[in-house]
């Protein structure tokens, strides 16, 4: 007799399923709550950095002083790449998209470095190590190889911020640039059982290694729905073209019952309160630098979705201005992803790092719907 597996009622996309139980971020979808440990995401942005909210995920508690700069020595320490690496991501086909590269650039990264014992927790945190530290790294290096431009080796007197936008641009970042930047890392590091997280504990619990566990879970992030939304919300706002022209671009978008990039969220019923929070670097930058055209569009989008369409909670998402301040900040578009994804290795790893504490692999059931049992019939006679 077949083992019939359990059929029981259909949850799509998993929706309010729980995968794990987890201690490392939690949300109130209704009150417009992200916590990090217990820490509201609001005084962290205010008062933390990407390093120590990254050993927070990790690690379950705040740093001492002494531990935090011994983590960004180590990190200072681990950023380089091996020469194989490097002519490896030169060697990627320039037209690609950065998502791809940084997928591929953590596999390779997996080529060159041990597979960590992982009943070690040693091992497991310094391969977390490599990978928290090398993400911006091979992001920059597809970014400096695409572009015809010399790699630019990372600082050791810049943090993962303040790195990522010397080594992209080859020039010494502005202190409020890398202090935005920092924050908008620390926003987007965690949020709880979301799919591309999901898709790293799935990959975890088959025991693979932690560099095929990140690159997995990139292949997830890259997807519109996902991570691949802030890139999309500044193309549609570009194509929107101004605030004058949102009641017409809507009322054509929400009658072909298409997605408006950018809004709406699976747990969120109401405005992601990191939404919030990159509006308030929004306007540190723009008094510093000057408002942008897009934002008009983007005010005046989030008003009539809020007026059609905010009775359903849909509400603006972390995506939905972190590509305005990334522009601002001189970051190529389709590099907003990979920025996601060089603050969600932390989530990741940190996620890996609970999966492998009691893990269970992932094997969850279906329910059939195909044919039943039948007889085979020789080509000549069907
Ligand atoms: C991220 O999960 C996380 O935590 C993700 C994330 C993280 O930090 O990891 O927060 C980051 O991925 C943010 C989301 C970025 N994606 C987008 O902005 C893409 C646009 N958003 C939608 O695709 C959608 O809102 C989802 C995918 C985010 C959530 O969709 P659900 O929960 O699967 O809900 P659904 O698609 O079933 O929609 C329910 C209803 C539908 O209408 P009805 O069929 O009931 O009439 O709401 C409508 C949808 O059409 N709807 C939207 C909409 N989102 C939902 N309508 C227009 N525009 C939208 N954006």
């Amino acid at each position: 007799m077949a083992i019939q597996e359990q059929t029981k009622e259909l949850v799509p996309g998993l929706a309010g399923v729980p995968a794990a139980e987890s201690a490392i971020s939690f949300i109130d979808g209704v009150a417009g709550v992200l916590a990090y440990r217990g820490y509201r995401i609001e005084t962290l942005s205010e008062e933390s950095t990407f390093e120590e909210t990254a050993w927070l995920l990790l690690h379950g508690e705040l740093p001492t002083r002494a531990e935090l700069d011994a983590f960004r020595a180590r990190l200072r320490g681990a950023r380089d790449l091996p020469a194989d690496v490097l002519a490896a991501i030169a060697a990627m086909p320039r037209g690609g998209h950065p998502m791809n590269a940084m997928q591929a650039g953590f596999a390779l990264l997996g080529m060159t470095e041990p597979r960590p014992d992982l009943d070690d927790d040693g091992e497991k945190l310094q391969a977390i190590e490599r990978l928290l530290a090398a993400a911006p790294v091979l992001v920059a290096a597809f970014q400096r190889a695409r572009t015809g431009q010399p790699y630019v080796a990372p600082d050791p007197d810049l943090d993962t911020a303040g790195n990522f936008l010397w080594m992209i641009n080859g020039e010494k970042p502005d202190e409020l640039a890398a202090r935005i930047l920092d924050v908008a890392l620390i926003l987007h590091a965690d949020h709880t059982m979301n799919a591309s997280t999901f898709a790293a504990r799935v990959v975890a619990s088959t025991e693979a290694d932690p560099y095929s566990v990140c690159s997995a879970a990139v292949g997830a992030l890259h997807g519109p729905l996902h991570g691949g939304a802030n890139e999309r919300v500044l193309k549609q706002l570009s194509e929107i073209g101004g605030a004058e022209n949102v009641g017409s671009w809507l009322e054509e978008k929400l009658a072909s019952k298409s997605k408006v990039m950018g809004f709406g969220h699976r747990v969120y019923k109401v405005k992601d309160p990191r939404a919030h929070n990159i509006q308030a670097l929004m306007r540190e930058l723009f008094a510093k630098l000057g408002s942008t055209p897009i934002y008009d569009t983007a005010l005046e989008l989030e008003r009539q979705m809020e007026a059609r369409v905010g009775s359903k909670g849909i509400a603006p998402n972390v995506d939905y201005f972190s590509g305005i301040v990334y522009q601002k900040l001189g970051i190529p578009t389709d590099l907003f992803t990979p920025v996601f994804g060089i603050a969600r290795t932390a989530g990741w790893l940190a996620h890996w790092r609970e999966q492998m504490q009691d893990n269970k692999l992932f094997r969850p059931a279906q329910v059939y719907v195909g044919s039943p049992d039948r007889d085979y019939v020789p080509i000549d006679r069907r």
